[in-house]
């Protein structure tokens, strides 16, 4: 049993990975908190509490974060994610309220009063978690890893050069990736490598459950958004913190390019066998991150369809 947090911009791939960690026997998620990224946070505690609702999830605290950036002004992907964040698929609205403590007060209690090492999963831009090592460095410390989706050791998606939830926010990144918590990082090297497509919404759609049938129809929004992969994105980062064994991980020299030019936001990654001789100035005292280069499609691919769908025939 891996006790896990999450911390979530819910968005469409963001509910891939909430309700599989909300339903898996294997994962306690004993928390999840909010931050403004692919859409507005108003609308994330509100797709969240919805997508946990689909999920059939127990009770599980959700509190709200940072409604912006440390420093960029925000920028939404509503053109990925819908107007709504959730695919414009009218899912009602939840009865479950929102956590009274703000993010960063929730992840020290719940790191605080753990029994077991605490797997904090961020699938969003890191601003909470940046002011939460801040505020709680005392607590931070008790963290098992940082489990993220974000980053690249290749191309970008949100620019040439750079991933979405980091260049989001920079600073908040670089926090993060300097803070000394281990960390694996779950970039888009293979994030786009968990492909969906019109059968498995056929399945999971015809499905009995619930939450099948919800996912189902958020792949579909996926696939009606013109030249998008039809990813599972989020969960991918879920699944390798649950499963090392379905991620191959390298180790790299990871820094954060929080400069003012056109490679904001990029993750420059130099493996950690680079001679000093050629690491420049900002790689020589760059943390050393486990980065995701490879990963198990079909087992990753498996395992969630299995837990979002109880009626799973696989
Ligand atoms: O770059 C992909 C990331 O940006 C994912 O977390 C997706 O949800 C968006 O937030
Ligand atoms: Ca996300």
């Amino acid at each position: 049993m891996k006790t896990v947090i999450l911390d979530v911009d819910t968005g469409v791939d963001d509910a891939f990975a909430i309700m599989f960690a909300a339903r898996h026997p294997d994962l306690n998620l004993i928390g999840i908190t909010c931050v403004d990224g692919n859409t507005k946070l108003s609308q994330v505690l509100i797709n969240t509490l919805k997508v946990l609702d689909k999920a059939g999830a127990r009770q599980i605290p959700v509190s709200s974060g940072a409604s912006r950036p440390l420093l960029e002004t925000p920028k939404y992907a509503e053109h990925v994610h819908g107007s709504d964040g959730l695919g414009d698929l009218d899912t009602p609205l939840s009865a479950r309220k929102i956590d009274q403590r703000p993010a960063i007060q929730l992840l020290r209690d719940l790191i605080d009063s753990s029994p077991n090492p605490v797997t904090l999963i961020p699938t969003a831009p890191l601003t909470n978690i940046a002011l939460f090592l801040g505020a709680y460095p005392e607590s931070a410390k008790k963290l098992e890893r940082i489990v993220l989706m974000g980053g690249s050791a290749s191309k970008g998606n949100a620019t040439e050069y750079a991933e979405f939830n980091v260049w989001h926010d920079p600073e908040a990144a670089a926090i993060v990736f300097k803070s000394g918590v281990p960390i694996t990082m779950y970039g888009l090297d293979v994030f786009n490598d968990l492909i969906m497509n019109k059968d498995d919404v056929a399945s999971l759609t015809a499905s009995k459950d619930e939450c099948a049938q919800f996912a189902g129809r958020l792949i579909d929004h996926f696939i009606s958004v013109p030249n998008l992969e039809v990813t599972l994105g989020d969960y991918g980062a879920v699944a390798t913190a649950i499963r090392p064994d379905l991620a191959t991980c390298k180790k790299y020299r990871v820094s954060v390019d929080t400069s003012f030019s056109p490679t904001r936001g990029q993750t420059h990654c130099r493996p950690v066998e680079t001679k000093d001789s050629e690491l420049g100035e900002h790689d020589r005292d760059a943390p050393v991150v486990d980065v995701v280069v490879a990963s198990d499609v079909d087992g990753m691919r498996k395992l969630w369809l299995e837990t979002v769908n109880s009626q799973s025939k696989i």
